[in-house]
């Protein structure tokens, strides 16, 4: 009231003055300030150039572009959001002491966070992301008793981080991620009561994470990944009853993983992913029943996949991919109902594919690569209808592919490669239209390629090679205009080619080691993303067609030992990128280029 009072009689004097001389200012010490800070500003956008100066008729900013004023006509917001202005924030913004909201963040302003900002105590919420500010945090900024909101992620700043922020009563928000900050996060953190999320992400913390974080009681985002953190988690975590995410991926954390207990119950997505921890997958994980999304990539983790997991009934996503876990994936897995991506490659599992997967009926994504699964894949997986991607390349699988397997119809992607897999692919697999990539090389399948393929148009990749197919190539091949790659090399294969005139993607080509015969089909050169064909070590015949002249990028072309003939056109060797060339092996007439590369 006092100040309103003052600053009316203030107005009045003002207006008295401006009569007499017209170009006076009579701007408050807070326009007086912004205009200093005008000063350090480069670009600005045009409602600033035009409202932020002297006005006769104004004797406070409060109408500025950017500026927010309470009833006593003092500035407590200024934001300047997104306006595309560069330059700096100069020290004056410390002169403007009801400042309550600072919000500079998404321009171009550069140097540094002015230390002077520790003065303005009204501070509540402070944002200068997305920037390009360098230098230290000031460790002034911890004397801001009411802030709340703390965002600095996005910019260049470096040095520590202050242990005075952990000071700030009111600190709920920490967000200092994408910076080149260094040194440990303080010993202190846990005086820092009332935070909320604290993200330290994609910078360059190292040392350990303090055990004081366990204080933090209200915390519910946790992001430490993409740093240099060292040492074991802290027991500590244990006790965040409000978290619900945790990130300490990609980080040098060692020891054993303690984490779970009957605490953990609102926690939703954990990634611990990129460490390299010891011991095995926590069981008391199973206590965590929000969550969401467990991820734990290449942290050496060894043992059992435990069956308590099987209690995570909202879990969606499961990826314990590129460990040392071994034995079989226990049954139990099967009760995590919400799940639709499971992963669990590269690993030293083995034994049989619990029939209980089967139960999984969200599933969408089940990938075991890389492990030494055995036995058939139970006919229950088969009939998991929601199943978009199946890959379990490389391991020790047998059995036949199901009817069941056809009847699919989300089916996308199918990667069974490097197993014992027998019998006959079930005719019925073309009429799935949503298929893209189908890869059963080195298995032992037999009988004919079904018929009908590339319904839906979508097959890119069609990779039977090395197995103990027979019959012709049939004609829906020819027709595939998506198809990129089609490897049927290494089988026993037979009949002519065919035309390939409609498979404009096609860059990779590999039939070599069946029994093909008839001509090379002109069709190829009319494909000009082709790189690679081997043709070789079947029964061509023929001349070449001088129609491959015309395949620009070939880097790779092979039609050895076959039964070629006529005269080699001499337009051949005039590819540039052109590394491999074998014709040996043919009953060429007249000068043949000798095999190069290989
Ligand atoms: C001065 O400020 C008044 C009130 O905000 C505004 O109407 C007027 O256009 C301004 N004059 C100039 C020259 O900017
Ligand atoms: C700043 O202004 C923008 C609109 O221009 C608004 O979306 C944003 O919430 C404001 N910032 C604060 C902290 O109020
Ligand atoms: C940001 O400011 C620098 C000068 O400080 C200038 O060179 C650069 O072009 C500006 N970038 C944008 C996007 O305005
Ligand atoms: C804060 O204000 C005091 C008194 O006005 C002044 O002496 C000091 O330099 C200011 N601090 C900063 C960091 O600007
Ligand atoms: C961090 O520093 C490195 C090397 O000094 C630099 O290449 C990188 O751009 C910096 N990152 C940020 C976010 O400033
Ligand atoms: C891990 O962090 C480093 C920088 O510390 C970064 O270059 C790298 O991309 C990160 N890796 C992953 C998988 O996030
Ligand atoms: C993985 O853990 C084992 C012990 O469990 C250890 O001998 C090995 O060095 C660890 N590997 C890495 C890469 O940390
Ligand atoms: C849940 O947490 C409690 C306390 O930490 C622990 O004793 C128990 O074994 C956990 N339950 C499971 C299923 O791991
Ligand atoms: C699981 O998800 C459902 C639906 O989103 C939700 O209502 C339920 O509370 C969640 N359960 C737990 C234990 O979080
Ligand atoms: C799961 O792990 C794989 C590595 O096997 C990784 O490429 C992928 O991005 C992860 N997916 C999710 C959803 O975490
Ligand atoms: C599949 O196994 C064979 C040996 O049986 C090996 O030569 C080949 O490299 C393997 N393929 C892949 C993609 O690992
Ligand atoms: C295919 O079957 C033969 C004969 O049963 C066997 O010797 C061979 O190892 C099998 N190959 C694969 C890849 O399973």
């Amino acid at each position: 009231m006092k100040n309103l009072v003052l600053f009316e009689t203030l107005l009045l004097f003002c207006l008295v003055v401006s009569t007499r001389i017209v170009s006076i200012s009579c701007l408050n010490s807070d326009g007086l300030s912004l205009l200093s800070l005008r000063k350090h500003l480069d670009k600005v956008p045009p409602e600033l150039t035009s409202t932020w100066k002297t006005n006769s008729s104004e004797s406070t900013p409060c109408n500025w572009f950017g500026i927010t004023c309470d009833d006593s006509k003092k500035v407590t917001s200024l934001n300047l959001t997104g306006a595309g202005v560069s330059g700096q924030l100069g020290p004056e913004v410390g002169q403007i002491k009801s400042l309550e909201i600072l919000d500079v963040s998404s321009n171009n302003l550069s140097g540094m966070i002015p230390s002077s900002l520790g003065n303005c105590s009204s501070l509540v919420y402070i944002d200068v992301s997305e920037n390009r500010f360098s230098g230290k945090i000031p460790d002034t900024l911890g004397s801001l008793k009411s802030l709340a909101d703390l965002y600095l992620y996005s910019n260049s700043l470096t040095g520590e981080l202050p242990k005075s922020l952990f000071q700030i009563p009111a600190l709920n928000y920490l967000h200092v991620e994408h910076n080149n900050l260094t040194g440990s996060i303080p010993q202190n953190v846990g005086e820092a009561k009332e935070i909320l999320e604290l993200r330290l992400f994609d910078n360059q913390f190292s040392g350990t994470i303090p055990e004081s974080i366990g204080n933090c009681r209200k915390l519910e985002i946790l992001y430490l990944h993409n740093n240099k953190l060292v040492g074991s988690l802290p027991a500590s975590l244990n006790l965040l009853e409000s978290l619900t995410d945790l990130f300490v991926a990609n980080n040098s954390l060692s020891g054993t993983v303690r984490f779970g207990s009957t605490k953990c119950r609102k926690l939703v997505t954990l990634d611990f992913s990129y460490n390299q921890f010891e011991g095995g997958v926590p069981p008391e994980l199973g206590n965590c029943s929000s969550l969401d999304a467990l991820v734990i990539i290449k942290c050496n983790l060894s043992g059992t996949i435990p069956s308590s997991l099987g209690m995570l009934k909202n879990l969606t996503v499961l990826n314990l991919s590129e460990n040392r876990l071994s034995e079989s994936i226990p049954a139990e897995i099967g009760d995590c109902s919400s799940l639709s991506t499971l992963k669990l490659n590269n690993n030293q599992l083995g034994g049989q594919l619990p029939s209980a997967l089967g139960k999984l009926q969200k599933l969408e994504s089940l990938e075991l690569f890389e492990n030494q699964f055995s036995g058939e894949i139970p006919i229950e997986i088969w009939k998991i209808q929601s199943l978009t991607q199946l890959l379990v390349y490389k391991n020790s699988l047998t059995g036949t592919l199901p009817v069941e397997m056809t009847k699919l119809k989300n089916l996308r992607i199918v990667t069974i490669f490097n197993n014992s897999f027998s019998g006959v692919i079930p005719p019925g697999l073309g009429l799935n239209s949503n298929l893209e990539i189908l890869d059963f090389i080195g298995n032992n399948l037999t009988g004919e390629i079904p018929p009908n393929l590339c319904h839906g148009n979508k097959l890119t990749v069609f990779n039977l090679g090395s197995n103990q197919l027979h019959g012709n190539i049939p004609a829906s091949i020819g027709q595939c205009k998506s198809l990129s790659r089609l490897i049927l090399r290494d089988n026993n294969l037979s009949g002519p080619l065919p035309e390939f005139s409609q498979n404009q993607d096609l860059s990779f080509l590999d039939v070599n080691s069946n029994k093909f015969e008839g001509p090379i089909p002109r069709g190829l050169g009319s494909c000009r993303k082709l790189n690679t064909i081997n043709l070789s070590r079947n029964k061509l015949m023929g001349a070449i067609p001088p129609v491959l002249g015309n395949l620009q990028k070939l880097r790779y072309l092979n039609l050895g030992v076959n039964l070629l003939t006529g005269l080699v056109p001499p337009k051949f060797g005039n590819w540039k990128e052109l590394t491999t060339l074998i014709l040996s092996g043919n009953r060429f007439s007249g000068f043949v280029p000798p095999d190069r590369g290989s």
